[in-house]
């Protein structure tokens, strides 16, 4: 049975072998566990009969933006919808914040695509990349596409409003 839940300091090694595993093969960058244990709060994990199965994390860049990062699912548990699991508890989470958007910088814009979001430019993102990219060895050679997702919190605002009489 899956589930999706916000992970524990016990899940931190777990986490960080996942990442690991896939950086590894190219798939995504390293973090060092010692950054896994900090952003801990930001994590998401998805279970499988009570094991780790998968994780990503949301990390608030600012006042209306926050980034979907470290999405990992298990290698023998792909494509059976936990991915897109966990990235809907990361949206569900920055719509309870009252974010406006949502980003990730992925070798997998497919899959994003596919749960609403559109590819964008990463210069969106100026934060991002002149606070991290920067500093990322791959900075100047990435092959990394952003996509982006728009929450619209005040969609509301633009429902109309039901007259009387
Ligand atoms: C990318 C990843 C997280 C997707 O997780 P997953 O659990 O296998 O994907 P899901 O089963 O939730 O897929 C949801 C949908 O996206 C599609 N999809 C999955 N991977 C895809 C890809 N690489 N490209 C395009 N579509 C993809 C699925 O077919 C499915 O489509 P459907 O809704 O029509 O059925 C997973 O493949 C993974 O861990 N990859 C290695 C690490 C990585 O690349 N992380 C992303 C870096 S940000």
């Amino acid at each position: 049975m899956l589930s999706i839940e916000a992970a524990r300091i016990s899940d931190a090694e777990a986490i960080h072998q996942l990442v690991t595993f896939w950086a590894d093969r190219g798939d995504m960058l390293h973090r060092p566990v010692g950054e896994i244990f900090e952003a801990i709060r930001d994590f998401k994990v998805a279970r499988v009969d009570g094991a780790l199965a998968g994780c990503g994390s949301l990390h608030i860049m600012g006042s209306d933006l926050a980034e979907v990062r470290s999405l990992a699912v298990r290698e023998d548990l792909q494509v059976k919808g936990i991915g897109a699991a966990i990235v809907a508890a990361c949206i569900d989470d920055a719509r309870s914040f009252g974010l406006e958007r949502v980003f990730a910088l992925t070798y997998r814009p497919g899959f994003f695509e596919k749960q609403g979001f559109r590819v964008a430019n990463v210069m969106e993102f100026p934060q991002k990349v002149w606070n991290e990219c920067v500093r990322c060895p791959f900075f100047t050679n990435c092959k990394e596409v952003a996509v982006v997702l728009d929450l619209n919190p005040r969609g509301d605002l633009s429902v109309p409003v039901a007259r009387g009489g």
